[in-house]
């Protein structure tokens, strides 16, 4: 398998920080937030990677993670001009996936403890045109995605919901094949101007063909002030890195 790591964006919600500096630049414990996304990709045998970010600070990303060797990886990098949406991001690696391949994507401020080797393995012999994504036991389900599970399956997902149907949320955690560009063809831009890589898996939904995990250990989305402090706290006190 492959992965794609998203770490464009504007970073809104940690300025004033972000208006100098990337937010996967940020330090989280030891590191830069960016670190810990390859390393997961890495554990989980994951070679080929492709990082999406936007244009500032793409020197600095390149001059953290090099070609990937130190993490045991092969780097390619591509920029998203604009913050035009989390599947936007995604189709840029259009590509990069070739028509076989499945890929994990993860949100680069997504930072969380579960390895991915398990579901790695069962996604690459999972039946072809299925899309998985990981979801969280969360205590605020109205700053993410809400999915509305069935069985093994999610029937539909709302994306920030006034009342969630659900006390889950879809993390930046997704697998999928290269049918997912045809899907990302399919939707039209938000009322917010982005692409949402919720609209892109509510088709794979409609059809029935969205699975889902449960995440088992401690994760944090760190968009905002708070919820990176409480991941530095965790990942500074961590041994697993
Ligand atoms: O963290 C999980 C949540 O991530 C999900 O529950 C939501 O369904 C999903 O829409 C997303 O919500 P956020 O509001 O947190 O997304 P945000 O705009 O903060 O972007 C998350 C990541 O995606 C961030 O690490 C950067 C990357 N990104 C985002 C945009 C808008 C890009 O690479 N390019 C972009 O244009």
């Amino acid at each position: 398998m492959k992965g794609v790591i998203l770490a464009g964006g504007s970073g809104t919600r940690l300025r004033p920080m972000t208006k100098i500096i990337n937010k996967h630049l940020l330090p989280v414990g030891p590191f830069p937030m960016i670190h810990y996304a390859v390393s997961k990709m890495a554990a989980a045998g994951i070679k080929d990677i492709m990082l999406v970010t936007g244009k500032q600070s793409a020197g600095l990303f390149m001059e953290y993670i090099g070609s990937g060797s130190g993490w045991g990886v092969r780097l390619t990098y591509k920029i998203q001009e604009e913050a035009g949406g989390i599947a936007q991001a995604l189709e840029l690696a259009d590509g990069f996936i070739q028509p076989q391949d499945k890929f994990v994507v993860l949100l680069g401020d997504n930072l969380f403890e579960d390895g991915l080797e398990s579901a790695v393995r069962m996604f690459a012999e999972a039946e072809q045109g299925n899309a998985m994504v990981f979801l969280k036991k969360v205590a605020d389900p109205r700053r993410y995605g809400v999915p509305e599970m069935r069985g093994d399956r999610i029937a539909a997902i709302e994306e920030k919901p006034a009342y969630p149907k659900s006390d889950y949320c879809v993390t930046g955690i997704y697998m999928y094949d290269s049918n997912v560009f045809d899907k990302i063809q399919e939707i039209q831009a938000s009322e917010r101007g982005e692409l949402e890589i919720t609209d892109v898996n509510n088709r794979y939904a409609a059809q029935g063909m969205l699975t889902y995990r449960l995440l088992e250990g401690w994760w944090t989305d760190a968009g905002t002030h708070r919820s990176l402090l409480e991941a530095s706290i965790r990942l500074s006190a961590s041994d697993v890195l």
